[in-house]
């Protein structure tokens, strides 16, 4: 059994990791952690997981070694405990944002603070296991990727891959659970309700690893040069550009204009991302097909959605809840050099505590699908 504690239990992105590793036949949980609520049953704030433990929640300074430490703080946390993760696990999968960039300088133009541990930027494997298999496989830290970048760069992938996008803007339409689960004047029932409000039109910050990873694939793609090609072509690790301790890759004209905006709907799980690409040369549905299908054929958790007929014809994040798939469609715009790539996925699982479990059966060699298996509900 490998010993597995969460730090940060108590929250969406938390819960959602405790409740697949409690199902999860090579794991057990030892820990988990709330300030707020500590010496309470996980139970009470997980009501889901009622009767399928008593674990009780110790605050982070009770923390006592195991094999793989899971955070699940918000950004700036991690980092500020990073080093007591690193004395009390062997592997530490950080679901929060602190160290998925290279570069220091970007992390405090998207998050508005300086970096706590700079000299620890690049030294984590970002968690997509679609762009980082082999990487994660070696992994000892893992930045698992942001939820809207997790849906945006699958879908993205097989297109900058071969390299035939000019310019893309990526509409991100999310439900409330993405916020988390303190309240706040925005998630006011109210107000939350019903809502279709834009709150991020420009400068979200998962624009800043959507950029690094898909302008990455394209320097790779045409063999830019040193370090960025090599590191970026041969694990796909990426990176934004460099941390201040020179580890990280160094900064390159973004190879295509890349744009992203997030709405907020009524929804409580999900990301439905609609990405208007526009592409370098027309291709046909056919030409979209086989590099489509190419990208996504092996793919465990990767699914082609595209029907002639039906009411299911595209992704739909309701279809998803509670499951680690993320279903991709597309469809050639025949009046324009366009294509409109649709992508779903579940916030909280393929976006956060999915990603996180898929990512661990990847470092410790176990089947990816392992513990991953629920397909969803349907009619939910
Ligand atoms: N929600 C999503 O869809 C999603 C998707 C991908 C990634 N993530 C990332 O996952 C992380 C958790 O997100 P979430 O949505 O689960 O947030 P959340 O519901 O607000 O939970 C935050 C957790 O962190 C703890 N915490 C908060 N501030 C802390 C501090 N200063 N020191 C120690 N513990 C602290 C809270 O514990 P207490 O009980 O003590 O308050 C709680 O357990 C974030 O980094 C987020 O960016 C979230």
């Amino acid at each position: 059994m490998i010993r597995v504690a969460i730090a940060g239990g108590s929250g969406y992105a938390g819960g959602e990791l405790l409740r697949l590793l409690l199902a999860h036949p090579d794991a057990e949980v030892a820990q988990v952690t709330s300030e707020r609520l500590a010496g309470k049953f996980a139970h009470r704030t997980h009501p889901n997981l009622r009767g399928l433990t008593r674990l009780r929640y110790v605050p982070l300074g009770e923390l006592s070694s195991c094999d793989v430490l899971f955070s699940c703080l918000p950004h700036g946390a991690s980092a500020r405990h990073i080093d007591a993760f690193l004395a009390n696990a062997e592997r530490v999968v950080d679901l929060g944002a602190d160290f998925r960039l290279g570069d220091a300088d970007e992390y405090e133009r998207f998050y508005g603070q300086p970096h706590p541990r700079p000299g620890l930027l690049g030294r984590f494997v970002y968690g997509i296991p679609e762009l980082n298999r082999e990487a994660l496989r070696r992994a000892s830290l893992v930045a698992c990727a942001g939820c809207n970048a997790t849906v945006s760069i699958l879908a993205l992938r097989p297109l900058f891959a071969e390299q035939v996008a000019k310019s893309v803007v990526i509409e991100v339409k999310v439900g409330s659970s993405e916020a988390g689960n303190r309240a706040s004047d925005a998630s006011h029932h109210p107000e939350r309700s019903g809502a279709m409000r834009s709150y991020k039109p420009t400068g979200h910050r998962h624009l800043a690893e959507i950029r690094a990873v898909l302008d990455g694939m394209g320097a790779a793609r045409a063999g830019a040069e040193g370090a960025v090609a090599e590191r970026v072509g041969a694990e796909r690790v990426v990176a934004a550009g460099p941390s201040r301790t020179g580890a990280g890759p160094s900064v390159r004209a973004p190879a295509c204009d890349i744009h992203f905006s997030a709405t907020a709907v009524e929804m409580v799980r999900g990301i439905l991302a609609t990405c208007h690409v526009f592409l370098r040369e027309d291709l046909d549905e056919k030409a979209l097909w086989r590099i489509y299908r190419r990208a996504c054929a092996d793919e465990p958790f990767v699914r082609i959605v595209k029907e002639r007929t039906g009411i299911h014809r595209y992704p739909d994040p309701k279809l998803l809840a509670g499951s680690n798939y993320c279903d991709i469609g597309f469809e050639k715009d025949p009046h324009a050099q366009r294509v409109v790539v649709m992508a779903a996925i579940d916030n909280l699982m393929k976006g956060a505590a999915g990603q996180a479990v898929q990512a661990f059966n990847i470092m410790h060699g176990l089947p990816e699908r392992r513990g991953l298996e629920f397909p969803g509900l349907h009619p939910a």
